[in-house]
């Protein structure tokens, strides 16, 4: 059945057929025609769909198929509907085709259910907060501000990082030593970059972490040297002479999701001050740990030594672009060169805004309503795994908005369960994909030695959205 659908006021083909002949239902086929309209863009955001009962006479079929229909679409994000305005393309909730954090390999299908880790809850971004900071910050700043500023960034931002890192983090640092970046991402970057200056030639990595930061290390020209992990973190005793500088996550390992041990925590500052290296904090869901109390950034234990690096993706928004790296004196300038060659300074206005939230106490009580909402879907997670998979153990879950789920020996192996996930539309990754080395071990499983091992992030789907990505997951494992 192929129908050129017109009740819309537009033009749209909908290929049902192909898909009623591949065994598809009839309200199966239509979600996937619909979804694949959205996700190449057939179908804009804000695009008005047409009625229930027009679209079921365009297509010869049932209106409470196309009603079902609408009804599935909406709770996953693609489509939007309120009480007398009809069902539209929803305008901010598109799942994304392999996102940053997607593992890399054959194309991905669309994606119903997105557990991918490293995503907020875009829907808790405060729009309206956002909107009245910028205005008050714009009403205030003068027009100097607008213009080719310093490679650092706005001195309001710096100051309001500067009080709100040493009182939430403990960071030890000032506005001339901190620097304002496009992402973690941007700051690892220049930080490599000046690193590779000062004659670095590798960087010790955590073996298993961000895929995205071992490839950029490696694109600046530096090797990346895979640190063991255990229960206590990275195994920095194996730091020597040859590490030019080391990036760890330790407060909490991403992606295992054990915070560093205070003894090895002090080793990696002692390797640094004695081999004159660097250690890059990267803390990049800090703000979040929910059973015990925070613990402070390694930064303080030696602000020379460590470079801590904070971001407002996990806090805020990826989309934002913005996050801050607090530098050791003799890096401030390197950095800050590199930077300005890189794209002259960060954006002002979002400076501007987010020193205004952060300042007006807005930003706490935002990060707190965050945390409150994560840990809430961290226990329905834990819950839900309880009820219907007892046998997968959950682990990482004291902070942050992922955990690793580990399943025993002798299970599926994790290549199956992530093309089983792909076929449903279930978005995640699987822990070989955050290796730092090349894969190895016995092949017995996802190519990586150990039992199979699935990294999922609770935070990505809107609210709505949840308990139908819970439910796609516990099916997946059930029989795991
Ligand atoms: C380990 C890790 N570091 C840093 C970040 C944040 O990166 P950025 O600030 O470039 O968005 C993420 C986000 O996914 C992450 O997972």
């Amino acid at each position: 059945m192929s129908t050129s659908w017109t009740s819309f006021g537009g033009d749209l083909h909908l290929d049902l057929g192909e898909r009623r002949a591949a065994g598809a239902g009839l309200r199966a086929s239509l979600e996937d025609a619909l979804r694949e309209a959205v996700q190449d863009g057939r179908l804009t955001p804000g695009t008005r769909l047409p009625s229930s009962r027009a679209l079921g006479e365009d297509l010869g079929i049932a209106r409470n198929t196309v009603v079902e229909a609408y009804g599935q679409l909406t709770a996953e994000g693609w489509l939007s509907s309120r009480q007398g305005s009809g069902t539209t393309v929803a305008r901010r909730s598109v799942p994304v085709r392999g996102g940053r954090t997607a593992p890399a390999g054959p194309r991905r299908r669309s994606v119903r259910h997105d557990l991918m880790s490293g995503r907020p809850d875009l829907s808790l971004f405060p729009r309206t907060a956002w909107l009245a900071a910028t205005r008050r910050a714009l009403a205030t700043a003068p027009h100097e501000a607008l213009g080719y500023g310093g490679p650092l960034g706005r001195i309001e931002l710096r100051e309001a990082l500067t009080h709100y890192l040493a009182r939430v983090r403990g960071v030890r640092t000032d506005p001339d030593r901190l620097l304002v970046c496009g992402g973690v991402q941007q700051g690892l970057g220049l930080l490599c970059a000046a690193l590779r200056e000062r004659g670095a030639r590798s960087v010790a990595v955590e073996a298993y972490g961000l895929p995205p930061q071992h490839a950029l290390i490696r694109a600046a020209g530096l090797s990346t040297v895979p640190l063991p992990l255990d229960e206590r973190g990275a195994r920095v005793d194996l730091l020597d002479a040859r590490c030019g500088a080391a990036l760890l996550t330790p407060a909490h390992q991403f992606p295992t999701g054990a915070p560093l041990a205070a003894d090895r925590r002090a080793a990696a500052v002692r390797w640094a001050r004695e081999q004159d290296r660097y250690v890059v904090e990267d803390d990049y869901d800090g703000e979040f740990r929910y059973d015990r109390q925070p613990l402070g950034a390694m930064q303080a234990l030696d602000p020379e030594r460590v470079v801590y690096a904070g971001t407002a993706s996990k806090s805020l928004a990826p989309g934002l672009r913005l996050a801050w790296l607090a530098l050791p004196d003799a890096l401030v300038e390197p950095v800050a060169r590199l930077k300005t060659m890189a794209d002259t300074m960060s954006p002002v206005i979002e400076q501007l805004t987010l020193a205004e939230l952060i300042t007006s106490g807005t930003y706490d009580r935002h990060v707190r309503r965050c945390r409150l909402h994560y840990r809430r879907r961290r226990d329905r997670l834990v819950a839900a795994l309880a009820e219907h998979a007892p046998h997968v153990r959950v682990t990482g879950i004291a902070a942050g908005l992922h955990a690793v789920l580990q399943l025993p020996p002798g299970s599926t192996p994790e290549a199956e369960l992530l093309a089983r996930a792909e076929a449903v539309g279930l978005a995640l990754s699987g822990l070989t994909w955050h290796r730092a080395g090349p894969p190895g071990g016995d092949g017995g499983d996802g190519g990586d030695g150990g039992p199979p091992a699935l990294v999922i992030g609770y935070a990505a789907p809107p609210e709505h959205a949840f308990p139908a990505a819970l439910d796609a997951l516990c099916e997946l494992l059930r029989g795991a």
